[in-house]
């Protein structure tokens, strides 16, 4: 399996992991950023999405895959970004290998496992997908995800249309099958030994887990970006940035 990744920058490594039907291309804003402030951005499209080739088969196996790019490219500590899926992947990287982990950013995420209920909803919209394609399941997630102000700004909804539509539905299916079996990390939360900070947008409907999360962890804040519903870093960027940059240059120190 492919794997494609891209290495910006010089500085304490922050490892950014996309969203659920995205890629790597959703972080383009916050790259900039974080290079400009003085750090490195790896950016990886998870399999199938983006320019990957092969398709997301576990969360675990996913987070093996991105710690072999890290180890590809000599990177022993790192810090994660995350978001929903992103964040799913990060809390596997984790439990796998806490003594790499200098900080992570989780956003939109839950360390929560699936309800019987979620998981079933899951297993219904990847067989919709594959027989009737995804058109439908992308306009609940559009309706559902984006906040009041995204959903009646023309420029963000074009924006949407175009990344979902490089959601491929056999990769799709893939990755939403995946996501209904994994474990629970929330019993994890209590035992980081890292910063951790919580940014989730104000209408995201992950937020109450997002609260918990950020109080459970031993050193976690919480930061609420208005106007953003579950994609905030697309939705606020300048405010994503802004919590962003001012966490990193808090704890991303030698
Ligand atoms: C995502 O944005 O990655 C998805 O909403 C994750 C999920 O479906 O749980």
């Amino acid at each position: 399996m492919t794997l494609h990744f891209n290495d910006s920058g010089v500085g304490i490594p922050v490892v950014f992991l996309h969203a659920f039907p995205l890629s790597s291309k959703m972080w383009s804003s916050q790259v900039s950023s974080v290079v400009d402030a003085g750090f490195r951005a790896i950016t990886i499209d998870l399999p199938g999405f983006g320019r990957s080739g092969g398709s997301i088969r576990s969360i675990p196996e996913t987070a093996r895959l991105v710690l072999s790019v890290c180890d590809h490219l000599g990177i022993k500590r790192f810090g994660l970004c995350g978001l929903s899926m992103g964040g799913y992947v990060s809390f596997e990287i984790i439990r796998a290998v806490p003594e790499r982990i200098r900080f992570a950013v989780l956003c939109d995420t839950t360390p929560e496992a699936d309800s019987e209920e979620k998981r079933s909803e899951r297993f219904e919209s990847s067989a919709e997908i594959l027989n009737d394609g995804p058109h439908r399941f992308l306009e609940g997630m559009k309706n559902g995800f984006l906040s009041d102000k995204t959903s009646s700004d023309p420029k963000l909804q074009n924006e949407f249309d175009e990344l979902f539509s490089e959601a491929d539905s056999k990769s799709m299916a893939a990755a939403l099958e995946a996501m209904a079996v994994r474990s629970s990390s929330k019993g994890d939360v209590e035992h980081f030994g890292f910063p951790v900070v919580a940014i989730y947008g104000a209408e995201d409907p992950m937020i109450g887990a997002g609260r918990s999360m950020a109080a459970s962890a031993p050193s976690g804040s919480f930061i609420e970006i208005e106007g953003a519903g579950h994609f905030s870093n697309l939705e606020q960027p300048e405010s994503f940035n802004k919590a962003l940059i001012a966490f990193l240059k808090e704890h991303a120190v030698e």
